[in-house]
């Protein structure tokens, strides 16, 4: 029987991606698709789906026998700005899940998990600009102390029980095929929205907030890299890089292609959540054990976004 690979969360929206992709690399049938909900339907039509609660562990056990599942991509998590209003439902969500799938592989009943942290875990005390892997690591958000101690069970478990854990710290994804919920970096994907709508749109974000982002076809290429490589060191949580900028920057390069684009600016709570983030990351370490490398700037992100979402330019 083929080994085959579970997504959970993937109606999100990295795990809406991660399944089409994963399916063309494995086939369809040995990648199945899991969320709380129903999803995009790409991924509902090509290939197997199953309903699933990832603090139910019974469920996921379930799940898991019934597809032979071998890999897991834990993909389900409360975002920054969403986990602020909720703590302790984010808290739960984000380490139940986490240790539901660690389990599993304690156990040997899968072999391999991927699990996504962030740019969140670094704080108001880390070195802002090109912040290296290792430095301190003093979370001020919710999402960045769930993620931070995420990484450090995963180093735990790696360890004490020799299981296989991969992890990278994503930092603000930008796609159109689904739109992320509850982030602090989503202005950069609403923005393509209501520029093509309505040619303005109102960040909540201040214009010189700069910070790490990265095009969705670069974060799952990395995602998946990570997953295939056999250098890795273990348990290491990477950080991966492609291009910084502001809202401001960003506004710039929507004009080109939308001269009439208008940008305003009203900040709301999330900006205190930026603020503690970095601006740039410095990812050698991945460049160096996996021979990772962005390929997508900004130019080429707004356009792919614009063309995405349909924009005759
Ligand atoms: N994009 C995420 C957020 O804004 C960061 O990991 O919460």
């Amino acid at each position: 029987m083929t080994k085959k690979i579970l997504i959970i969360g993937s109606s999100g929206q990295i795990g809406t991606e991660l399944v089409l992709k994963l399916r063309q690399i494995y086939g369809n049938e040995n990648v199945i698709a899991s969320d709380i909900r129903k999803g995009n339907y790409e991924v509902m039509e090509s290939g197997p789906f199953e309903l699933l609660d990832v603090t139910n562990k019974d469920d996921i056990h379930e799940v898991v026998k019934k597809h032979n599942i071998k890999q897991v991509y834990l993909m389900a998590a409360m975002l920054s700005a969403i986990a602020e209003i909720s703590p302790q439902r984010a808290w739960n969500l984000n380490m139940n899940s986490l240790f539901n799938i660690l389990d599993l592989a304690r156990d040997k009943i899968i072999d391999r998990i991927f699990w996504p942290s962030s740019i969140a875990v670094f704080g108001p005390d880390t070195p802002r600009i090109k912040t290296p892997q290792v430095t301190i690591i003093k979370p001020a958000t919710v999402y960045g102390i769930s993620k931070l101690a995420g990484e450090n069970w995963c180093s735990y478990y790696s360890k004490k029980y020799d299981i296989d854990v991969r992890t990278i710290r994503y930092p603000g994804i930008i796609s159109y095929k689904t739109i992320p919920g509850g982030g602090t970096t989503d202005y950069a994907v609403e923005i393509f929205y209501e520029a093509i709508k309505n040619n303005s749109y109102m960040s909540f974000l201040s214009k010189n907030t700069t910070l790490p982002m990265m095009y969705m076809d670069d974060a799952i290429e990395a995602t998946i890299q990570l997953m295939q490589s056999d250098a890795i060191h273990k348990y290491t949580a990477y950080n991966i890089a492609a291009i910084s900028f502001s809202p401001g920057e960003l506004a710039l390069a929507i004009k080109k292609y939308i001269p009439n684009f208008t940008m305003h600016y009203k900040t709301d709570s999330r900006q205190k959540i930026a603020d503690s983030w970095p601006e740039s990351i410095d990812d050698s370490q991945a460049n160096i054990d996996w021979n990772w490398k962005a390929t997508i700037g900004l130019d080429a992100l707004v356009k792919s976004m614009l063309q995405g979402l349909h924009y005759n330019f």
